[in-house]
């Protein structure tokens, strides 16, 4: 295959149709239907990528309630995935009557580097390095003039051999991006700094060559603390009368088992990201940089564990999460994509270290609403109550019959075959 991406729009849904099996429905017409009425707003979107034939749809929700630092928040939350939403406003709720999430940025530290390989000793590399850095530094001044007027730039540069053996070392760099995630600030100076050091290895020595430069997604030192507390008392009652004391040790035996067992601590953990990737799409923020960077820092003692931790302690439930988030309020899609323009309206226009505290309380309380279902009644049962529609859709019962089958389904036990039982019932 040549050319494709030249191609308009028919003619590449039309080369895939061609292999399709034949009595799907039009492929052009079910593809353009998603398409925006007006070409402007197509455009954009196309732009956004490439090779692009229609736009994917997810459904775009809001959790109400979300109290944090004393500030009430409704936040977007973009996710194909039901009960998530659902269960991120009940237990926001939930903790809005027990004081909210307190949050605190502990650092926005970005990192990068330029990775290269040096033939020559490792002590004369590491005597004129520094001399180095400074006209490194220099050469980029012209990129990185406007992010140190908004506060940013570089903060450090420092050696690393990475295999002394192969000569192969590393210049890791630390920076402040401000309200950008700093993805194209960053590799832009990465390489302009690697296009200065290929100079500077070159004239001062035979062997020096710059293998790659870029930022690293690993990003320990831009981190945020996202906490609930309350005493366990007020914990109140759960489903089939389980009390406060009993529910809070059931709690932290949960996260206990998610703290020592990678097995527990994956599925834990992506309870978290449930809510964290939910609100990084609803801002078009990165949610694979997030997603990694957060899954490295969940084994950053070498062994992969719980992003959270609880304690019970005085009488007081504490449950708590520090997660790297990079992530950014201007720059990318941020201001692009409409929907994202409008997220950040909705949360009432954060700056970066704002929204890393949004994000990290919906991830902590997203957590609590799937550890407090799994140690009280389960979540199966929420989930297919949640669930219920998709079943409704998928098997094409009709429209009139919705209402009463769902008001049924409250206090019945959902599963699909219940579901066509009571719609055949209902039928006769
Ligand atoms: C499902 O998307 C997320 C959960 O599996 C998280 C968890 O087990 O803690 C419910």
């Amino acid at each position: 295959m040549e050319g494709f991406s030249q191609w308009p729009k028919k003619k590449k849904i039309d080369w895939i149709d061609g292999s399709l099996s034949g009595n799907e429905k039009d492929l052009y017409q079910e593809l353009s239907s998603y398409w925006h009425d007006g070409e402007e707003e197509q455009s954009l979107f196309e732009g956004f990528s490439e090779n692009t034939v229609s736009n994917f749809h997810l459904p775009y929700g809001i959790a109400p309630n979300f109290l944090i630092n004393n500030n009430m928040y409704a936040v977007p939350m973009v996710t194909e995935e039901s009960s998530v939403v659902a269960a991120a406003s009940s237990a926001a709720k939930f903790w809005a009557r027990r004081g909210g999430v307190k949050t605190k940025v502990l650092g926005t530290v970005k990192n990068g580097h330029i990775s290269f390989l040096w033939l020559d000793k490792r002590a004369t590399l590491e005597s004129k390095m520094p001399g180095w850095i400074a006209e490194m530094k220099a050469a980029v001044k012209p990129v990185t003039q406007s992010m140190e007027k908004r506060g940013g730039g570089i903060r450090e540069v420092a050696l690393k051999c990475i295999d002394e053996a192969s000569g192969i070392y590393q210049l890791f760099v630390k920076f402040e991006t401000c309200d950008s995630m700093g993805a194209n600030f960053i590799n832009t100076v990465l390489e302009e700094m690697a296009s200065k050091l290929e100079v500077l290895m070159s004239v001062n020595c035979a062997g020096g060559e710059v293998l790659l430069s870029i930022l690293s997604n690993y990003n320990p030192e831009c981190l945020v603390l996202a906490e609930l507390e309350c005493p366990i008392q007020a914990l109140g009652e759960f489903p089939g009368g389980m009390d406060a004391e009993a529910f809070a040790h059931r709690f932290h035996m949960a996260v206990t088992v998610a703290l020592k067992d990678t097995y527990r601590a994956v599925t834990h953990n992506k309870g978290i990201m449930n809510g964290v990737d939910a609100v990084a799409l609803a801002t078009a923020n990165d949610f694979r940089a997030i997603e990694s960077g957060a899954h490295a820092y969940a084994c950053r003692d070498g062994q992969y564990r719980s992003l959270s931790r609880c304690t019970l302690e005085n009488n007081q439930f504490h449950f708590s999460m520090e997660i790297p988030l990079a992530v950014g309020t201007v720059g990318g899609l941020t201001r692009l994509h409409p929907l994202a323009r409008r997220s950040l309206e909705i949360l009432g226009r954060p700056d970066a270290q704002e929204l890393m505290q949004i994000m990290a309380a919906v991830g902590l309380v997203q957590n609590f609403a799937a550890v407090k279902s799994l140690v009280t009644s389960g979540i199966q049962s929420g989930h297919m109550r949640m669930h219920l529609r998709n079943i409704l859709q998928e098997n094409k019962i009709p429209e009139q019959f919705h209402n009463q089958i769902c008001q049924h389904f409250l206090d019945h036990k959902v599963s699909v075959s219940a579901v066509k039982d009571y719609y055949r019932e209902l039928s006769k």
